[in-house]
Protein backbone atom coordinates (compact mmCIF):
# COMPACT_ATOMS: atom_id res chain seq x y z
CA UNK A 1 0.00 0.00 0.00
CA UNK A 2 1.07 3.65 -0.84
CA UNK A 3 2.16 5.70 2.04
CA UNK A 4 -0.13 8.79 3.13
CA UNK A 5 1.99 12.11 2.59
CA UNK A 6 0.94 14.70 5.04
CA UNK A 7 2.96 17.96 4.62
CA UNK A 8 1.59 20.35 7.16
CA UNK A 9 2.80 23.54 8.47
CA UNK A 10 0.72 23.16 11.35
CA UNK A 11 2.59 19.76 11.90
CA UNK A 12 2.00 19.41 15.92
CA UNK A 13 -1.55 20.68 15.30
CA UNK A 14 -2.48 18.06 12.95
CA UNK A 15 -0.46 15.20 13.80
CA UNK A 16 -2.03 15.28 17.32
CA UNK A 17 -5.53 15.34 15.85
CA UNK A 18 -5.31 12.54 13.57
CA UNK A 19 -3.93 10.97 16.72
CA UNK A 20 -7.23 11.83 18.67
CA UNK A 21 -9.28 11.08 15.65
CA UNK A 22 -7.89 7.56 15.39
CA UNK A 23 -7.94 7.16 19.34
CA UNK A 24 -12.06 8.20 19.21
CA UNK A 25 -12.78 5.38 15.84
CA UNK A 26 -10.90 2.18 17.55
CA UNK A 27 -12.25 3.19 21.19
CA UNK A 28 -16.13 2.88 19.39
CA UNK A 29 -14.84 -0.16 17.85
CA UNK A 30 -12.61 -2.04 19.88
CA UNK A 31 -13.44 -0.34 23.02
CA UNK A 32 -9.17 0.11 23.51
CA UNK A 33 -6.77 2.45 21.42
CA UNK A 34 -3.45 0.96 21.78
CA UNK A 35 -0.93 2.72 20.59
CA UNK A 36 3.09 3.20 20.95
CA UNK A 37 4.83 5.95 21.26
CA UNK A 38 7.90 7.44 19.64
CA UNK A 39 10.89 8.62 21.44
CA UNK A 40 13.50 11.49 20.40
CA UNK A 41 12.41 14.83 20.64
CA UNK A 42 9.56 15.13 17.65
CA UNK A 43 7.11 13.56 19.04
CA UNK A 44 6.99 16.23 22.58
CA UNK A 45 5.13 18.95 21.31
CA UNK A 46 2.96 16.41 19.50
CA UNK A 47 2.19 14.65 22.77
CA UNK A 48 1.84 18.21 24.71
CA UNK A 49 -1.30 19.17 22.50
CA UNK A 50 -2.65 15.72 23.04
CA UNK A 51 -2.42 15.95 26.69
CA UNK A 52 -5.97 18.60 26.83
CA UNK A 53 -7.63 17.00 24.74
CA UNK A 54 -10.76 14.82 25.74
CA UNK A 55 -9.64 11.17 24.40
CA UNK A 56 -11.14 8.76 26.76
CA UNK A 57 -8.13 8.48 28.33
CA UNK A 58 -8.61 5.23 30.52
CA UNK A 59 -9.13 3.23 26.81
CA UNK A 60 -5.72 3.59 25.84
CA UNK A 61 -2.70 1.01 26.22
CA UNK A 62 -0.05 2.69 25.28
CA UNK A 63 3.54 1.12 24.32
CA UNK A 64 6.93 2.39 23.36
CA UNK A 65 8.27 1.79 20.11
CA UNK A 66 11.80 1.82 21.24
CA UNK A 67 13.73 2.68 25.02
CA UNK A 68 17.44 3.16 26.30
CA UNK A 69 18.58 1.14 28.53
CA UNK A 70 18.55 3.91 31.24
CA UNK A 71 16.05 3.91 34.39
CA UNK A 72 12.53 6.00 34.02
CA UNK A 73 13.84 9.01 35.12
CA UNK A 74 16.72 9.12 33.31
CA UNK A 75 17.08 12.25 31.61
CA UNK A 76 17.61 9.43 28.36
CA UNK A 77 14.24 7.46 29.02
CA UNK A 78 11.81 7.84 26.50
CA UNK A 79 9.22 6.90 29.09
CA UNK A 80 10.28 10.25 30.91
CA UNK A 81 9.70 12.63 28.46
CA UNK A 82 5.64 10.35 27.34
CA UNK A 83 5.43 10.89 31.62
CA UNK A 84 6.16 14.81 31.14
CA UNK A 85 5.03 15.81 28.27
CA UNK A 86 1.81 13.42 28.33
CA UNK A 87 0.92 10.44 30.50
CA UNK A 88 1.19 12.60 33.67
CA UNK A 89 -1.75 14.66 32.56
CA UNK A 90 -4.02 12.00 31.33
CA UNK A 91 -4.18 8.72 33.37
CA UNK A 92 -4.37 6.44 30.71
CA UNK A 93 -5.96 2.96 31.27
CA UNK A 94 -2.62 1.31 30.76
CA UNK A 95 1.23 2.72 30.35
CA UNK A 96 3.14 -0.74 29.42
CA UNK A 97 6.72 0.37 30.06
CA UNK A 98 10.30 -1.21 28.76
CA UNK A 99 12.13 -1.35 31.75
CA UNK A 100 15.75 -0.27 30.70
CA UNK A 101 16.90 0.10 34.12
CA UNK A 102 16.92 -3.60 33.79
CA UNK A 103 19.50 -5.82 31.68
CA UNK A 104 18.67 -5.56 28.17
CA UNK A 105 17.59 -9.41 27.57
CA UNK A 106 15.58 -9.69 30.54
CA UNK A 107 13.39 -6.39 29.93
CA UNK A 108 13.47 -7.22 26.12
CA UNK A 109 11.85 -10.99 27.45
CA UNK A 110 9.53 -9.67 29.68
CA UNK A 111 8.15 -7.26 27.21
CA UNK A 112 7.71 -10.23 25.25
CA UNK A 113 5.72 -12.12 27.77
CA UNK A 114 3.39 -8.59 28.43
CA UNK A 115 2.85 -7.99 25.15
CA UNK A 116 1.70 -11.57 24.35
CA UNK A 117 -0.23 -11.40 27.64
CA UNK A 118 -2.66 -8.65 25.60
CA UNK A 119 -3.21 -10.64 22.84
CA UNK A 120 -7.03 -11.13 22.90
CA UNK A 121 -8.71 -9.79 19.78
CA UNK A 122 -10.32 -12.17 17.20
CA UNK A 123 -7.48 -13.94 15.38
CA UNK A 124 -5.03 -11.93 16.82
CA UNK A 125 -1.85 -13.93 16.98
CA UNK A 126 0.79 -11.21 17.67
CA UNK A 127 0.21 -8.35 19.65
CA UNK A 128 -1.47 -5.57 16.64
CA UNK A 129 -1.41 -1.79 17.71
CA UNK A 130 -3.76 0.25 16.85
CA UNK A 131 -1.23 2.88 15.84
CA UNK A 132 2.84 2.68 15.99
CA UNK A 133 4.58 6.12 16.18
CA UNK A 134 7.67 6.41 14.81
CA UNK A 135 10.42 9.24 14.53
CA UNK A 136 13.57 8.82 11.45
CA UNK A 137 16.94 9.46 12.17
CA UNK A 138 19.66 10.77 9.24
CA UNK A 139 21.04 7.45 9.12
CA UNK A 140 17.31 6.39 8.00
CA UNK A 141 16.90 4.37 11.61
CA UNK A 142 13.33 4.08 12.97
CA UNK A 143 12.38 3.07 16.60
CA UNK A 144 16.48 1.79 18.02
CA UNK A 145 16.55 -0.22 14.38
CA UNK A 146 19.97 1.12 13.34
CA UNK A 147 21.67 0.42 10.04
CA UNK A 148 24.08 -2.80 10.13
CA UNK A 149 22.58 -3.72 13.74
CA UNK A 150 21.29 -7.71 15.13
CA UNK A 151 17.47 -6.52 15.14
CA UNK A 152 17.14 -5.47 11.54
CA UNK A 153 17.00 -9.43 11.01
CA UNK A 154 14.60 -10.17 13.64
CA UNK A 155 11.66 -12.21 12.20
CA UNK A 156 9.69 -14.07 15.16
CA UNK A 157 10.19 -11.75 18.11
CA UNK A 158 8.31 -8.82 18.81
CA UNK A 159 10.93 -6.94 20.61
CA UNK A 160 14.69 -7.08 21.54
CA UNK A 161 17.64 -5.53 22.61
CA UNK A 162 19.89 -4.26 20.13
CA UNK A 163 23.27 -3.35 20.28
CA UNK A 164 23.86 -0.01 18.42
CA UNK A 165 28.02 0.07 17.54
CA UNK A 166 27.78 3.88 17.14
CA UNK A 167 26.43 4.28 20.75
CA UNK A 168 28.38 1.85 22.11
CA UNK A 169 25.06 0.46 23.93
CA UNK A 170 22.13 -1.51 24.08
CA UNK A 171 18.75 -0.01 22.94
CA UNK A 172 15.17 -2.25 23.68
CA UNK A 173 13.42 -1.82 20.35
CA UNK A 174 9.97 -3.24 18.49
CA UNK A 175 11.05 -5.25 15.39
CA UNK A 176 9.83 -5.16 11.67
CA UNK A 177 7.27 -8.19 12.43
CA UNK A 178 5.40 -6.20 15.53
CA UNK A 179 5.74 -2.94 13.55
CA UNK A 180 4.43 -4.21 9.92
CA UNK A 181 1.41 -5.85 12.17
CA UNK A 182 0.07 -2.46 13.38
CA UNK A 183 -3.08 -1.19 11.65
CA UNK A 184 -1.23 2.21 11.43
CA UNK A 185 2.01 3.39 11.53
CA UNK A 186 2.99 6.99 11.49
CA UNK A 187 5.75 8.27 11.15
CA UNK A 188 6.91 12.32 12.58
CA UNK A 189 9.64 14.22 11.07
CA UNK A 190 9.60 17.61 11.75
CA UNK A 191 13.27 18.53 10.42
CA UNK A 192 13.57 20.21 6.93
CA UNK A 193 17.00 19.04 6.81
CA UNK A 194 15.71 15.45 6.85
CA UNK A 195 13.93 16.06 3.67
CA UNK A 196 17.14 14.20 1.99
CA UNK A 197 16.17 10.62 3.82
CA UNK A 198 12.75 10.96 3.93
CA UNK A 199 12.73 10.80 0.24
CA UNK A 200 15.44 8.13 -0.06
CA UNK A 201 13.13 5.89 2.78
CA UNK A 202 10.44 7.36 0.17
CA UNK A 203 12.02 5.91 -2.50
CA UNK A 204 13.03 2.73 -1.38
CA UNK A 205 15.95 0.63 -2.34
CA UNK A 206 19.38 2.71 -0.06
CA UNK A 207 18.71 -0.56 2.42
CA UNK A 208 17.96 2.10 5.09
CA UNK A 209 16.50 0.40 8.07
CA UNK A 210 12.90 3.01 7.77
CA UNK A 211 12.30 1.26 4.40
CA UNK A 212 11.65 -1.83 5.54
CA UNK A 213 8.57 -0.55 7.63
CA UNK A 214 5.17 -1.97 5.33
CA UNK A 215 2.13 -2.65 7.54
CA UNK A 216 0.91 -6.11 6.18
CA UNK A 217 -2.80 -5.19 6.37
CA UNK A 218 -2.35 -1.30 7.74
CA UNK A 219 -1.76 1.88 6.90
CA UNK A 220 1.55 3.86 6.62
CA UNK A 221 1.45 7.34 6.94
CA UNK A 222 3.96 10.69 6.96
CA UNK A 223 3.41 13.41 8.91
CA UNK A 224 6.06 16.16 7.75
CA UNK A 225 6.56 19.52 8.60
CA UNK A 226 6.75 22.65 6.87
CA UNK A 227 8.96 25.44 7.20
C1 LIG B 1 14.83 7.39 20.02
C2 LIG B 1 13.84 7.22 18.92
C3 LIG B 1 14.51 7.42 17.60
C4 LIG B 1 14.04 8.78 17.13
C5 LIG B 1 14.81 9.26 15.94
C6 LIG B 1 14.42 10.71 15.62
O1 LIG B 1 14.78 6.64 21.02
O2 LIG B 1 15.61 8.34 19.90
O3 LIG B 1 13.07 6.20 18.96
O4 LIG B 1 14.20 6.46 16.63
O5 LIG B 1 12.65 8.68 16.80
O6 LIG B 1 16.19 9.20 16.26
O7 LIG B 1 14.73 11.48 16.76
P1 LIG B 1 14.32 13.04 16.83
O8 LIG B 1 12.83 13.09 16.83
O9 LIG B 1 14.92 13.48 18.14
O10 LIG B 1 14.93 13.68 15.63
Amino acid sequence: MKPEIFRTKSFVEDAATFIESASKADIEQHGSFRIALSGGDTPRPVYQSLAPRDCRWSKWIITFSDERCVPPDSPESNYRMALESLLMFTNPGEILRLQGELAPEVAADRYEGILQSYVSRPGEKRYVHDLVLLGLGDDGHTASLFPGTAALEEKDRNVVSNFVPKFNTSRLTFTFPLINSARRVVFLVNDEKKEPVVQKVLEGGHGLPAERVKPENGELIWFLGKP
